[in-house]
This record gives C-alpha cells, sequence and structure tokens, in this order.
C-alpha cells in the first residue's frame, strides 16, 4: 500500500481530485496518509478535516525556510508518505527537502511548460496571446517547475476566453492529469532518459 502525502496553501481542488480518484479506486493500492498546508485559513485543510484525513498545519508565516521544510520533512517521514504531491503548494522546497524524497515528489502548473513557469501562469498565457496552454505534472527537483515531465494536457485558448474561463478549463485537466501521473509513478513502468520520461519500458529498466 503506498502512503501518499499532498501538500497544499488554498482552495485544494487537485487535492480533491485526488483523494476522489483514491476512493474510486483509480489509484490503485494507495492512500492519503498526511494532508499538510502552510496556511491554517487554506479551504483545502477544511476539507480534509471533513473527510476525516489526517490533516496538519505548519505554518511557515515568519520561519527560516529550512525551519519550516524540516518540520514538514519530519511529520512526512513520520506518517512514512512515499509519493508526495505539490497541490497548489505556494512554497519552494529548499534542496534539502528535494534530496529527502528523490524522485518522489510530484508538482501541478498550470502551463505547458517550461512556458509559464512562476506565479499566474494562466494569466501569463492569456496575456502573452497563445493559442493553446494546458497543464504539467512534473517530478519536483532543485529549480523551480523545471524537473522531468510525466503528463501533460493542452487546452485550447478560445476568441471568447478571459484568463478565469481559461484557467477553469486547465483546471479540468489539471484534475485529470494528477491522477494520470500519480498512477504512472506509482506503477513503476518507465524510465528516465535525460528530461525524457518514457513510459512501457520492460521491467528490466523500471523506474528511475
Ligand atoms: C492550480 O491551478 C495549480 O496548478 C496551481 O495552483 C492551483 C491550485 O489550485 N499551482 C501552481 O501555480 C504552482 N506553480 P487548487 O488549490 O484548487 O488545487
Amino acid at each position: 500500500m503506498h502512503s501518499l502525502g499532498i501538500l497544499l496553501s488554498g482552495r485544494g481542488s487537485n487535492f480533491v481530485a485526488i483523494a476522489d480518484s483514491v476512493d474510486a479506486g483509480r489509484i490503485p493500492d494507495a492512500r492519503i496518509a498526511v494532508v499538510i498546508s502552510n496556511k491554517a485559513d487554506a479551504p483545502g485543510i477544511a476539507i480534509a478535516q471533513e473527510r476525516g484525513l489526517n490533516a496538519l498545519v505548519i505554518p511557515s508565516k515568519g520561519k527560516p525556510r529550512e525551519e519550516h521544510d524540516r518540520e514538514v520533512v519530519a511529520a512526512l517521514k513520520q506518517n512514512k508518505v512515499d509519493l508526495l504531491c505539490l497541490a497548489g503548494y505556494m512554497r519552494l522546497l529548499s534542496p534539502w527537502f528535494v534530496q529527502q524524497f528523490p524522485h518522489r515528489i510530484l508538482n501541478i502548473h498550470p502551463s505547458l511548460l517550461p512556458a509559464f513557469p512562476g506565479l499566474e501562469a494562466q494569466e501569463q498565457a492569456f496575456a502573452y496571446g497563445v493559442k493553446v496552454s494546458g497543464c504539467t505534472v512534473h517530478f519536483v527537483d532543485e529549480e523551480l517547475d523545471h524537473g522531468a515531465i510525466i503528463v501533460q494536457k493542452a487546452v485550447p485558448v478560445l476568441d471568447t476566453d478571459d484568463e478565469h474561463t481559461l484557467a477553469a478549463r486547465i483546471l479540468e485537466q489539471e484534475h485529470l492529469a494528477y491522477t494520470e501521473a500519480i498512477k504512472i509513478v506509482l506503477e513503476g513502468k518507465f524510465t528516465v532518459v535525460g528530461r525524457r520520461l518514457v513510459t512501457n519500458v520492460t521491467s528490466a529498466h523500471r523506474g528511475i
């Protein structure tokens, strides 16, 4: 049984999508071991509590990054997390944090990386005038929005869109993409060559 950890800072819709997939068996052989928010008022952490999940608030405000990271890593290890999913976690992980879970941290980003990393990616894409945007689930490495890509989904930008309608259509795809990516990683039927993740390799070359 895999133990998932979720880190979030806000609304928590990607967390809910993952939790629904676990409950429905779309992510087999997995449970959510802990949900952690760095913000006490994050709606996502209230939902985790309502669902009876192990929900923790570990406040980041006014704390040195390293100290906060150490508290979060301690909670994840205490709960035996073997795959960590960042779901709207609006903090950069320190290199030390990333090294604690090698190739076991995933992030979702609302653009087709490497386009539009950083904050407000949907607004950036809309303002740039791209005709196609989307979302990316990737491994977390020590650089922002950078690790090997696991799943991407494209979303057309319509002439009738504004940044809100575009963001809403991207979000629908995010919810599908995260479940797909978690399944790929937990099944381990992939290899990463350079930056390229290739699925359906033979068992001799499984995982990273
Ligand atoms: C999502 O759109 C996610 O892709 C984005 O924050 C939102 C969180 O929504 N993450 C980033 O921009 C990370 N760079 P949610 O709390 O409803 O899942």
